[in-house]
């Protein structure tokens, strides 16, 4: 007897630029189309709402009928719809958020308004497979840094800690303005600390020594250190005095690297947790993965990153956790939920009330 196939999950994205489906069945992904409106953003030195807004509602019908044919399904197959309701730029959200219910209305199917943050967790068990019991996720991109004990990702998310300032991609495009580098500026200053001495200069690790870390012991705080950044640019350029962009790049990076590391080892040690999963866009970054890769291996915990497609803002993620809301038999959310642009991370997806 062949087993029952498991419900088909129509996952969409829509928080920020990116405007993704993807369908999952089970923890199987069967494709995933993302479509970007990022160039569009590029020459403003920042994503511009009213812009990505637009981006989504153009975007909508053609990447969803892309997805559709790409996997050879029609929105009849579709048992479930999955929608990113909360954390993220309201127009956007709320682009997605309402054809997400026009679909799961049309198509009779239960919809399930789910957090983006916890989908960037989440998306990892459609690569690595199911997720043991516990782990921790920190999630790393341009507009997040929040770090997670997971529980159970359908039900039980505590977030430990979250940047009080900016997010570690934030910082990143910061400082490559700063030293004159193109927007998004984290990629280029990623290849450019590589060429650079990482110890040439000792930036300050936030919240890591005294008091603050004993308040903060899992929150970040990334703008003392773009701030020594813009100070040690500023006194070489005023004094003549010559400085190397790649050390200056490298000693940054391995200040951010160090501190996400370090934060997430001791939560680890504290929560008596094996596994480590890290997403975000910010996971692309080298230093944090060479660290990462190998302070956890000392330390004996399993480190999962998923491949950098899966990491970046993605259709994956949200229908993905879609499905584990779905296996785990969490309620729907009511076709009159209401997107959340602060959507707190202990909030999964959005239950009836
Ligand atoms: O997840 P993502 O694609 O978009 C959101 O922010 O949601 O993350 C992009 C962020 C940008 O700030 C980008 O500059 C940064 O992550 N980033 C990097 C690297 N690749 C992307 N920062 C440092 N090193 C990288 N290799
Ligand atoms: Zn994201």
């Amino acid at each position: 007897m062949t087993e029952p196939l498991q419900p088909l999950v129509l996952g969409i994205e829509s928080t920020c630029d990116e405007t993704g489906f993807a369908l999952v069945r089970g923890r199987e992904l069967l494709v995933d189309v993302t479509a970007s409106s990022m160039d569009e953003h590029s020459r403003f030195g920042g994503i511009v709402p009213e812009v990505a807004s637009r981006a989504h509602l153009e975007a909508f019908v053609p990447t969803l009928r892309e997805a559709l044919s790409r996997a050879d399904l029609t929105l009849e197959d579709v048992d479930a719809v999955a929608v990113a309701s909360g954390p993220g730029l309201v127009g956007s959200l709320t682009v997605g958020t309402a054809g997400a219910k026009a679909l799961a209305l049309a198509l009779g199917v239960p919809l399930y308004g789910v957090n983006h943050v916890v989908g960037h967790a989440a998306v990892d068990e459609l690569v690595d497979g199911p997720f043991p019991e516990r782990f921790l996720a920190l999630v790393v991109s341009g507009g997040h840094s929040s770090l997670l004990l997971v529980n159970d990702i359908a039900s039980d998310v505590v977030e430990l800690g979250q940047t009080l300032d900016d997010a570690a991609g934030e910082a990143f495009d910061k400082v490559g303005r700063l030293l004159g580098l193109p927007y998004p500026g984290g990629p280029h200053v990623d290849r450019l600390a590589r060429e650079g001495n990482p110890e040439a200069i000792a930036f300050p690790r936030g919240l890591t020594e005294g008091r603050a870390a004993a308040r903060h012991p899992y929150d970040f705080s990334f703008s003392g250190l773009k701030t020594a950044v813009a100070r040690y640019l500023e006194a070489h350029e005023d004094s003549g005095e010559p400085y190397s962009k790649a050390d200056v790049a490298a000693s940054f990076s391995e200040a951010v690297a160090d501190v996400l590391v370090t934060k997430t080892l001791r939560a680890a040690r504290i929560h008596d947790v094996g596994t480590v999963v890290i997403g975000g866009g910010f996971s692309a970054n080298s230093r944090l993965r060479e660290l990462a890769a190998q302070r956890f291996a000392e330390a004996g915990i399993e480190l999962r990153i998923p491949p950098i497609r899966y990491c970046t803002d993605n259709g994956a993620m949200i229908a993905a956790l879609g499905s584990a809301l779905l296996r785990a038999g969490v309620a729907p959310s009511p076709l009159d939920l209401a997107v959340d642009s602060q959507m707190p991370l202990s909030l999964t997806s959005v239950v009836p009330r």
